[in-house]
This record gives structure tokens, sequence and C-alpha cells, in this order.
């Protein structure tokens, strides 16, 4: 049942061009508008909602981290993340305009389940993004998108992850389109790229050969640091988070900006860094800087491993490891950036002889908090 992988997680990363297109299946009609029928919250309710808030744990979190920043560009709604654990505790404010989005695999976690039951008690309408079919968590929202990534086994998300992204993008343009808002060229542009978004993570995944003997050389290292900006910044925790889960090694992920105030100072010889670079195109100046913050590492001895779009010249020179990524809008990055530090986990835990599938103290749903 695992197709011919050694692992679960190899297969599940392997099945991620289908996931990510079956999740788009059916959902962008021809003339690359989106029919979110299934979105049963009415679109007179959608116009009116003054406040995003996202809730999830783990990886989904990581997930929720990215949708808002496509959610405030692409819609202009003030929208906000929280871990879900921490979520009812603050004792937030919503209200019947404030949708509410959950996000989970499983649809059985109980931190999320507790943060929109609590959501619901204040009016707030709640949307889930959910992979399993009548699970808890979608029976008892308001609305639900299911993620299509079928089945996912290893304890480790991957191809959850993907479709995640993919189903808040699909929220996230949904609200724009449905509001008016920005729906113009850049969203329409950015539609057609998703629809083809799968063939990327395709070529990406044929490329990941260089990481896994990248992998195996960092074997006998205790530490990873990740660093990321704008959406690769949650890209970066997500590089962490996997890596710690599977390899047992400590990682730890950061926004790149913060680098001076404080992480800089854990740069020693030898130390790998991995950092993702957002495109040249897009947002530039994002771009030079992550550059010098490359070069300022670099300078202290760090071992740069480094994820960038194929043909970004720039970093070539200070990156000790060059991994490339197909060009996607920044926005979208996340879908192929992630998948790169998905291999490299998973190898770096099959190097050090961990169990892959079924890392040490995990389970596939927590059902407690
Ligand atoms: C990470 C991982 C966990 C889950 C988290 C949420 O690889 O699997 O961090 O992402 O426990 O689980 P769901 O999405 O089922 O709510």
């Amino acid at each position: 049942e695992k197709g011919g992988y050694d692992y679960f997680m190899l297969k599940e990363i392997a099945e991620q061009p289908k996931a990510v297109a079956d999740t788009l299946l059916g959902r962008i009609d021809e003339a690359g508008s989106l029919t979110l029928d299934e979105v049963r919250i009415p679109a007179s309710v959608l116009r009116e909602v003054d406040k995003v808030v996202i809730v999830a744990c783990g990886t989904a979190y990581h997930a929720g981290m990215i949708a808002k920043y496509a959610i405030e560009h692409w819609t202009r709604i003030p929208c906000e993340t929280e871990l879900a654990s921490e979520f009812r505790y603050r004792d937030p404010i919503m209200d019947p305009r404030t949708l509410v989005i959950a996000i989970s695999q499983s649809g059985e976690t109980m931190d999320t389940l507790m943060a929109l039951r609590h959501a619901r008690e204040q009016g707030a309408k709640v949307l889930a993004i959910c992979n399993t079919n009548g699970s808890t968590i979608p029976r008892e929202s308001d609305a639900v998108l299911y993620t299509h990534a079928g089945p996912e086994v290893a304890v480790a998300s991957t191809k959850a992850f993907l479709t995640q992204l993919v189903a808040c993008y699909l929220v996230a343009l949904y609200l724009g389109q449905v509001r008016g808002t920005k729906w113009g060229d850049e969203i329409q542009s950015v539609i057609r790229e998703l629809s083809e978004i799968g063939t990327q993570v395709e070529q990406v995944l044929e490329t990941m050969e260089p990481v896994r003997e990248l992998a195996r050389t960092l074997a006998d290292k205790n530490t990873v640091l990740f660093l990321g900006r704008h959406v690769g910044y949650p890209v970066a925790l997500e590089g962490a988070l996997k890596l710690k889960e599977l390899a047992y090694m400590h990682a730890e992920g950061f926004a790149a900006g913060e680098l001076k105030h404080g992480p800089i100072a854990l740069i020693e010889e030898d130390l790998p860094v991995v950092v993702v670079v957002p495109s040249p195109r897009g947002r530039s100046v994002l771009h030079d800087k992550i550059v010098s913050n490359i070069q300022e590492i670099r300078a202290r001895g760090a071992r740069t491993i480094v994820i960038a779009e194929r043909g970004d010249t720039t970093v070539a020179p200070y990156a000790d490891h060059l991994i490339e990524i197909p060009a996607t809008p920044t926005l979208l990055q996340p879908l192929v950036a992630t998948v790169p530090l998905q291999v490299f986990a998973c190898e770096l835990a099959t190097a050090r002889g961990n169990e892959v599938d079924q890392p040490r103290n995990l389970a596939k749903s927590v059902t407690v908090e």
C-alpha cells in the first residue's frame, strides 16, 4: 500500500501534484472564475465580513499564516492567524461579521474544535478547511471547503499542507471575487497560475536528488536554522517543524528581518542555515534584504542552503548549496518552496535511523487539549 515507496511520507510527498490538482478540480470555471458553491455561507454574508480570523495548529497553522498574507492582499479585509490552543483564552473579539476559518487535516484536533466552538458562541461564522469527510470540525462549522489530498497516513503532514494552502488561496480569491475588491488583472493571472501550479510542484520533485545528498551529509549536526521573509517566513517555520518532528534535531525558523534582533548570535562556523528567498520580481525589496541577510550569516561562517527561484543569479555567489525552484507569483511560492524542506527532513530522518512515518511521541490526530 506504500505504492513501492519505503515510507508513506515519501509516497505522500510524491502525490502532491495530484493532491493540488484534485483540490482545484471543479472549483475554477472556464472563464477563470471561482465556483465554490459548497461554501454555503451566502455571498451577502461574505460581503459584510469585516474581519477574518484563522485558527489552526502545527502545520495547518503555518498554512493559516500564509493565508493571512493572501487574504489581506487580495481582499483588503483585516486578517489574523492564531494558534487554536491560544485563541479562546485571550477572550478574542468577534461578532457576526467575523469570518473564522478553522484549518485541520484530520478534522478532529481538539484545540481547533474548541476554538471554533468558542467563535460560534460569539456569533462568528465558521468555515472549515478540512481533509476528512464528515469529521467533527466540518460538522460543527457553518460551511466546509474540503481539501482533496486523499488519506494522509504519515504522521508528518505534507500533501495535506499543500492542499490547505490551495484551499486558503481559493477562499481568499473567492472573497475577493464576491466582494469585488481588487478583482482585476492580478487576481485573474493568479487564478491562471494557481491552476497550473501542480506542474511546478512536479518539476520540484524531479530535482530533489541533490537535496537528499545534502541532507545525508548533515546527519551528525545538532542544529539547523531556517530563515524567510513574508510568506517565506511560515515556510521557514514549517521546514523547522518537519525537521524537529522527523529528525529530532534542534531546528528553528526565524523571520529574516529579526536576525539582528537576536538570532544572529547563534550563527557559528559551519552551522547549516536554510534561507527561503522571495522572487526577485514581485516584492524585490524583500529579495534584496534577504540577500544581504545571507551575506551577513555567511560572513559569520554559516553554511548557507539557499532556496531561490531558478535564474535568480544574485544569490548564487552566497549559496554554499543552491536549491532552485520554479518561478511563481510571490504569494504562491510556498507551494513550491516547502517541497524541498519536506524532502530534506525526510532524508535526514532516514540518515539518522529514525522511524519516518511514526516519529516518537507524536500522534496523527491530537484529540486532547
Ligand atoms: C505536523 C503535523 C501537526 C498537525 C497538527 C494539526 O507535521 O502533522 O503539526 O499539522 O497537529 O493537525 P490537524 O491538521 O489534523 O488539525
